[in-house]
């Protein structure tokens, strides 16, 4: 292993922890979500799911959102089980249509929802080199990382004006703050989503609604599944989760991690020497075994088209 290799590796696994400050005057999650609803997409698995868990536990009624039905209806039986309120609603946030119809069904039994949580996504890694014919890759990872969040974002926004009141919360990645390599698409697709955030914040101000983005750092989840990211240490969901808890009890427009902090401020004040180091990042992580049309390790679909559920080609 490269000296290089070694300094990234210990790097990351030092400063992918949120950093611990207790803030005792800060409303709890039961203060800020209890007898509220809170809607979380992509809550089928991962962070979304372990999300509901958390804030259903703190007295919200939780709706949670994604494609697969019996993966939701087991976290609504959990939730059920521990004394919680959770409702399932299916749908596939990467079509107008699917969008549509999960805002009706909101709107219609619920209202607005008081806090929105964008956390569906896909991940996709591929290098620009492999990608000369995946213009697909960049219209699906949009689909649902951007345009899936700002669909159900536009669609309920108005109510929460109305009530003035409301919290839209978005997963973002450490992957925008870096422009981490193998991963223009997605990147991209998080970074756009991150504008539109600022925007809304922007515009709705003085009604009541605030926005606030969560850019994760790598974290164990079946998204990361199937890739080896060797040395690279990721935050168990738990630790994700407090970081969504973090921004659900505070209400930031930003929060994020150390490493993201840093790779940040080298992106902006040292940029050359950023990309240089970023390039040998780029040579040093390989391709996806999806993406190179290989197998994957756990034998999870690699067609370069379909959605499979799992993020395949991180
Ligand atoms: N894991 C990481 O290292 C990492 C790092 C930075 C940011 N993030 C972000 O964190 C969020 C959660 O990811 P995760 O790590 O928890 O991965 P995950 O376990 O794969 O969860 C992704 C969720 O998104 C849902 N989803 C995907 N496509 C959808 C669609 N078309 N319509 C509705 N729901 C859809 C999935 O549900 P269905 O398949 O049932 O639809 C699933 O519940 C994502 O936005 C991701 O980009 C993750």
């Amino acid at each position: 292993m490269s000296v290089f290799e070694t300094v990234a590796h210990r790097a990351n696994n030092a400063l992918i922890r949120p950093r611990r400050v207790p803030l005792p005057w800060v409303p709890s999650l039961a203060d800020r979500v209890g007898g509220r609803t809170v809607l979380i997409t992509g809550a089928s698995s991962g962070i979304g799911r372990a999300l509901a868990v958390r804030v259903a536990a703190a007295g919200a009624t939780t709706l949670v959102v994604a494609r697969r039905a019996d993966e939701l209806d087991v976290l609504v039986r959990e939730i059920h089980a521990r004394g919680g309120v959770a409702h399932a609603i299916v749908g596939d946030l990467s079509t107008d249509d699917g969008i549509d119809a999960v805002a009706d069904r909101v709107l219609a039994a619920w209202g607005p929802p008081d806090v929105l949580v964008n956390n569906a996504g896909r991940s996709i890694r591929r290098s620009l080199a492999n990608s000369e014919r995946r213009l697909h890759d960049y219209d699906r990872t949009m689909r649902v990382n951007y345009l899936g969040a700002v669909g159900l974002t536009l669609r309920l926004l108005p109510g929460m004006r109305d009530r003035r009141s409301g919290y839209v919360l978005a997963s973002s990645s450490i992957g925008v703050q870096a422009r981490l390599p193998r991963f223009s698409a997605y990147v991209a697709s998080k970074a756009a989503l991150d504008a539109f955030m600022e925007v809304a914040a922007v515009e709705c101000l003085s009604d009541g609604v605030r926005f606030g983005t969560v850019h994760l750092p790598l974290v164990d989840t079946d998204m990361i599944g199937p890739t080896g990211w060797g040395g690279f240490a990721p935050l168990s969901v738990d630790q994700a989760v407090d970081l969504m808890v973090d921004a659900l009890r505070r209400q930031p427009d930003h929060i994020g991690v150390p490493l993201g902090s840093l790779a940040a401020t080298g992106n902006r004040w040292m940029p050359r020497t950023a990309r240089l180091l970023l390039h040998y990042f780029h040579r040093m992580v390989p391709e996806s075994s999806a993406s190179k049309g290989l197998p994957s390790v756990d034998g999870i679909p690699t067609d370069p088209v379909a959605d499979t559920r799992k993020g395949a080609e991180l």
